[in-house]
């Protein structure tokens, strides 16, 4: 008999759902049962993927989201949890990095990395976080069947790499944020929990692979490969699922290797 991990009945909030990881977090949850909402600024994108998750017999949503936007966010949350159900699983996924030796960076290049990364992932894990806080408190004694929190943060948050110094402030901010919350909430149900991916051939890189600094790196890599989306499907449903309930405040590497 195969085990097997089972989301239905879940409601799954995907922020930067409109592509790489988070398009393919909001593919694989809604595989496993969860009703998935979408949020991201391309709303067209959005509603792609919510064709292409319903052509495959899932239940997906569209919410248009700012992260750097605090009206954006509380409206986004509100609105999710009207049309489809309390937020139980929140990926907190939406992220920019921007490539420049330190003495490069401006204020404006600081802003835009750290008010998406950190302020915006904060607030979204909040506005989620103070719903699934008010259920838990107001439900009979053990009844509550938990929240899962899951910061998309990076290994560039535990290892630092040349030229992207303020995203690996940003994703180090992002993984004590992680902790702090899984210290403040865990004992309420509310699981928090980091995944810190390697390299994986997304849009936030895609355009680096085929150059010559880009065939360095791989070069450099343990094992001389660039991870795919899918290499995190079987991570987000288990960190997602009731069954994780035993692991609250991991930061979790999925780099093959690279930070060691
Ligand atoms: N790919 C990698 O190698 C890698 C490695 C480690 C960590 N990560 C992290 O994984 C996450 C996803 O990255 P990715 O590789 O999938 O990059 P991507 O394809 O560029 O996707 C980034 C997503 O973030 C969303 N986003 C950006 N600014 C936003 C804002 N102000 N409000 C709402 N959403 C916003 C974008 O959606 P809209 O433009 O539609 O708003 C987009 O869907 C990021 O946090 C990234 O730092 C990636």
């Amino acid at each position: 008999m195969a085990y097997t991990i089972d989301l239905s009945g879940r409601i799954a909030f995907v922020t930067g759902a409109s592509s790489g990881l988070g398009a393919q977090f909001a593919r694989t949850l809604a595989r496993a049962g969860a009703a998935v909402v979408l949020a991201s600024r391309r709303t067209d994108r959005l509603k792609e993927l919510r064709a292409e998750i319903e052509g495959e017999g899932g239940d997906a949503h569209v919410v248009e989201l700012d992260v750097t936007d605090q009206g954006s966010i509380k409206a986004a949350v509100a609105r999710a949890e009207t049309e489809v159900g309390s937020i139980d699983i929140l990926v907190n996924n939406s992220g920019v990095s921007t490539t420049q030796r330190i003495q490069e960076v401006s204020p404006d290049d600081y802003d835009f990395i750290f008010d998406t990364n950190v302020k915006g992932a904060f607030f979204v894990a909040q506005e989620v976080g103070k719903r699934m806080l008010a259920r838990a408190k107001g439900a009979a004694p053990g009844s509550y069947t938990g929240g899962r929190i899951i910061n998309i943060a990076s290994m560039a948050g535990l290892k630092v790499l040349p030229q992207i110094g303020v995203y690996c402030m940003s994703k180090a901010a992002m993984i004590q944020m992680t902790r702090a919350m899984a210290m403040e909430w865990g004992k309420f149900g509310i699981n928090v929990n980091a995944i810190c991916p390697g390299y994986i051939d997304t849009e936030i890189n895609n355009h680096h692979w085929q150059t010559e600094a880009g065939q360095k790196l791989v070069a450099m890599l343990p094992r001389k490969r660039v991870g795919k989306p899918e290499d995190l499907d079987a991570l987000i449903v288990l960190l997602a699922s009731a069954q994780s309930h035993f692991v609250n405040g991991a930061i979790i590497a999925a780099d093959d290797g690279f930070a060691i």
